[in-house]
């Protein structure tokens, strides 16, 4: 990929991570149907990973697929989940070639599962490579995640494994998802929405914002 403008290559962010927002619309101009949408954003996810990774990003966090996105009509959370399958099916070996190690982060045990077992198989086929990691936000949402860290940290305080007096910024980020990742220091939204949709909102603090 040729960048388009000069880049600072001392100044590349360690994190990026992405709302994936206006399959639909973007299809609906075209007078196609949202699924077009969505396998064109299947090719869009290609290009940024590959974008990313070729300008020494550390880590690519791609919201895919969000706790409220449960609510969209089952046929269109089908056609998602079995995008998601394929892609990651046809993917796992050009993410190997790259260096590229696949993460997941969400309420992944409500993922249906074959969705669930193909994730796990890629994750694992990808465990060692350290070019970059690639994220994928599934089932999740960020006030999901805080809940279940509050209930862990509680569960733990209440068993006596830490005290009150230890409890600061980096400990409550040690009980988040993305526990061993560096913040963002840009989160992109797509479509021309300029909202955060409940992703990340302990991590983005100090971010960049680009819609
Ligand atoms: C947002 O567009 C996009 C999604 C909810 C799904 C994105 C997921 C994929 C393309 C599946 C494959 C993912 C990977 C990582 C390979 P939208 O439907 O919200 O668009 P709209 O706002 O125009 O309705």
């Amino acid at each position: 990929m040729e960048s388009k403008s000069p880049l600072n290559k001392e100044n590349i962010p360690e994190h990026i991570a992405i709302i994936m927002d206006g399959n639909g619309r973007w299809a609906k101009e075209q007078g196609k149907h949202r699924l077009f949408g969505h396998k064109n954003g299947v090719t869009a996810v290609k290009s940024a990973v590959e974008g990313a990774a070729e300008l020494g990003v550390k880590n690519l966090t791609l919201y895919a697929f969000s706790t409220e996105n449960w609510n969209r009509p089952k046929r269109e959370i089908n056609a998602l989940m079995q995008l998601l399958v394929n892609s990651i099916n046809n993917e796992t070996k050009t993410l190997n070639k790259n260096g590229i190690r696949l993460m997941a982060i969400g309420e992944l045990s409500s993922l249906p599962s074959s969705c669930l077992s193909s994730l796990n198989k890629a994750i694992k086929l990808t465990e060692k490579n350290t070019r970059m990691n690639l994220i994928l936000a599934l089932s999740y949402s960020s006030r999901w995640e805080l809940v279940t860290a509050v209930k862990q940290m509680v569960k733990e305080a209440l068993e006596g494994k830490f005290k009150l007096d230890e409890i600061n910024e980096d400990f409550i980020q040690s009980y988040l998802t993305t526990a061993n990742l560096p913040n963002p220091e840009l989160l992109i939204r797509t479509s021309g929405e300029m909202r955060i949709s409940n992703f990340l909102l302990w991590q983005i603090a100090y971010s960049e914002l680009y819609f």
